[in-house]
């Protein structure tokens, strides 16, 4: 990646941004605000030092190099930061009180997405809570990202039917793009909670 491109980087142009709130929620909706947490898509790391903050073990991951320079600035014992696309790293099974993925499925193609929700929700502790978001098919990208997934409600209704909701909202409205272009966004957010297995019954 040019210098050029690591200073157009979406972490780059977002420092010291604020937590997002659905991040800030996703926390108040636990009733312990400790153990792991993973953070898909890391960016600037405004969310990833807000877990930390909490009290938070945060495994960051992003294939932006700049937040793994964040990273080690920041010098947080707690953080891990992985420079590393989702898909190559194994999630292991649940390992993780909270997943926070914010803005960064509807960049995956969509079979990949469906995979990676799988094995988030996989990567779920009994309990665990998921944060994130999906683009709907009405955003202003759809058109023209074939690369990219954006998806009905319905459709994104059906990769969480094994999780309880807490929030699942749908939001359209003009604004901007990290670049101050103008968009049109169409976002699904969700914080949902993994159900607990019912303990084995005895014979
Ligand atoms: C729109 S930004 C959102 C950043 C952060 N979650 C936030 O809300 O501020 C998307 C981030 O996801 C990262 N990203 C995109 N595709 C990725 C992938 N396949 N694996 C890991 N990170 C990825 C980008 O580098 C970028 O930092």
């Amino acid at each position: 990646m040019s210098i050029r491109d690591q200073l157009q980087s979406y972490a780059s142009l977002r420092l010291n941004r604020k937590p997002n709130p659905l991040v800030v929620d996703a926390l108040k909706s636990m009733p312990f605000r400790c153990g792991r947490a993973l953070d898909i898509g890391a960016g600037a790391l405004s969310d990833t030092r807000h877990l930390l903050q909490a009290g938070m073990t945060v495994d960051a991951v992003d294939t932006d190099p700049l937040t793994a320079k964040l990273a080690a600035r920041l010098g947080h014992p707690c953080l891990n930061a992985m420079h590393e696309d989702v898909r190559r790293i194994a999630i292991p099974p649940a390992a993780y009180a909270l997943i926070v993925a914010i803005h960064v499925l509807p960049f995956l193609p969509r079979v990949e997405c469906s995979a990676i929700i799988s094995a988030i929700i996989n990567g779920l502790a009994d309990d665990g809570i998921l944060c994130g978001t999906l683009f709907g098919v009405r955003d202003g990208w759809a058109g023209n990202r074939a690369l990219m997934t954006f998806v009905s409600k319905s459709e994104a209704a059906s990769y969480f039917t094994h999780l309880l909701p807490i929030v699942f909202s749908e939001a359209e409205y003009d604004g901007i793009d990290a670049y101050d272009r103008p968009k049109h966004w169409h976002v699904f957010r969700f914080i949902l909670r993994k159900p607990s297995r019912p303990a084995p019954t005895q014979a």
